[in-house]
């Protein structure tokens, strides 16, 4: 098993730039079962996760060629297969996301339900809730949910809580189905509205995007086309941490500050500033007062679950104490006993964190136990004294592209070893 080794306090200086949006990929990619043709897709970042998929995509009988670092061509000449097997479901729970398209282009789609995950229980019952409000008939068989019906009929779904994917299934199962759709507290995330935006271009009508009720009006023809990825608002997230920890000298390009509203107001409230510079963003402290920092995550455009952790990391360099509260996922806490190990001082109260700021860090062996809790470490790791190790990375390489060449071309010194 790979980790990382990172000698940190390291000075940081240069240009980091922003790749695609892994969480908008998934979808986008999805979205080519719908209709035949071939698709161009371009900025869709190097990762893990987006493999996994291309592999079930595969298996589900499309045609997928990478030309070059960032770009696919995707053709699909009919669907072979709508059943979606555990052992390509497993690696990742996203892959759940080819059932809307599947039942809205074959009427039929049998995929194999997510298992647990590290951050929270994560069940898909509003996603199946919703697929029987547009007339489909949902079983569990063996470890599967089996979804068909003659036609999809429009209809009204309110969402009992905004789910990303969620909201994403249901407008892929929609598009195609007879008549009107209304989607009530819809998710409003950037990926949502880049998912509608490919949507409308293949044909479908959807209104409402980015708003908390989407309508769809059902067409019959789609076809395919070309699409550019968002860029990764978690990523510029991270690597905006990564320049307020830094000190300023480092400089992200690429980031969208419209994407980032909440995240941006709460770094200003710990006397973090967001300066334009050569083309990109970098995050200044503009005192050392002391600061008593309070963060709720929120559905966008609250402030993001997914830069949570890393936010707690820049929280323990800031004087005076904070207050962290998880309302997304019940389990988005378990590296804080990671970076108690390193020295920082932060107590737990079920789903609020209590963060004492100005520790040292210093380094020692962690393990990543999910994605961002693993960029969260990765950070502390940079700040720290001495020498850090962190453990498990792939949960890391699922979500950042070549993290460590980026990192050192900044001048950190991190290497992956055996
Ligand atoms: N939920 C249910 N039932 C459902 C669906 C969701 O109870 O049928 C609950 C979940 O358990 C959770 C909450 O609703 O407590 C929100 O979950 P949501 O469905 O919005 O999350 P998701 O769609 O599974 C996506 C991202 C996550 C990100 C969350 C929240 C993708 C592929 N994943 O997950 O990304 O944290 O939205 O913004 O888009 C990551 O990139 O590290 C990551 C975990």
């Amino acid at each position: 098993m790979s980790k990382y080794l990172i000698r940190g306090q390291k000075k940081l200086s240069g240009n980091i730039q922003v790749g695609g949006a892994k969480n908008a990929s998934l979808p986008l990619l999805c979205a080519t079962l719908l209709a035949p043709g071939e698709y161009l897709f371009s900025n869709v970042p190097d990762l893990k996760d987006v493999e996994v998929l291309i592999n079930l995509l595969r298996h589900l009988g499309l045609k997928i060629e990478k030309n070059g670092q960032n770009f696919y061509r995707i053709i699909n000449e009919g669907i072979k297969t709508v059943e979606a097997p555990y052992e390509l479901v497993k690696p990742m729970r996203a892959s759940f996301l080819v059932m809307g398209p599947l039942l809205g282009s074959e009427k039929r789609a049998k995929v194999s339900l997510p298992g647990g995950c590290a951050i929270g229980a994560r069940p898909v019952n509003f996603h199946l809730n919703g697929f029987e409000n547009l007339g489909a008939k949902i079983t569990i068989d063996h470890g599967f949910v089996v979804a068909e019906t003659r036609e999809l009929n429009g209809s009204t779904i309110e969402l009992p809580f905004p789910t990303v994917t969620g909201t994403e299934n249901l407008m892929m199962a929609a598009v195609k189905a007879n008549g009107r759709t209304i989607i009530k507290n819809a998710a409003r995330e950037p990926e949502i509205v880049d998912l509608g935006d490919l949507l409308n271009k293949m044909g479908a009508l959807i209104t409402g995007l980015g708003t908390e009720e989407i309508q769809i009006e059902g067409v019959s023809d789609l076809h395919s086309t070309n699409h550019t990825v968002i860029p990764d608002r978690i990523e510029a997230g991270t690597f905006l941490v990564l320049s307020a920890l830094s000190g300023g000298e480092v400089i992200v390009q690429g980031v969208r500050k419209d994407h980032l509203q909440v995240f941006l107001e709460k770094l200003e409230t710990a006397g973090f500033f967001c300066e334009s510079i050569a083309g990109g963003l970098r995050l200044v402290k503009k005192n050392s007062e002391n600061y008593s920092v309070h963060i709720n995550t929120e559905p966008y455009p609250g402030f993001p679950t997914d830069v949570q952790p890393q936010t707690v990391v820049l929280l323990t360099q800031v004087m005076g104490q904070h207050i962290l509260t998880e309302n997304i996922f019940e389990n988005r806490f378990m590296y804080i006993q990671e970076l108690n190990r390193l020295g920082a001082e932060i107590g737990l109260q079920e789903k609020t964190a209590i963060i004492s700021g100005s520790k040292k860090l210093i380094g020692a062996e962690v393990t990543a136990t999910d994605l961002r809790a693993g960029a969260a470490l990765v950070l502390a790791g940079l700040v720290a004294e001495n020498t850090t190790i962190i453990n498990e990375i792939e949960h890391i390489e699922r979500g950042y592209e070549d993290l460590v060449g980026r990192l050192r071309s900044l001048g950190a010194d991190i290497e992956k070893i055996m």
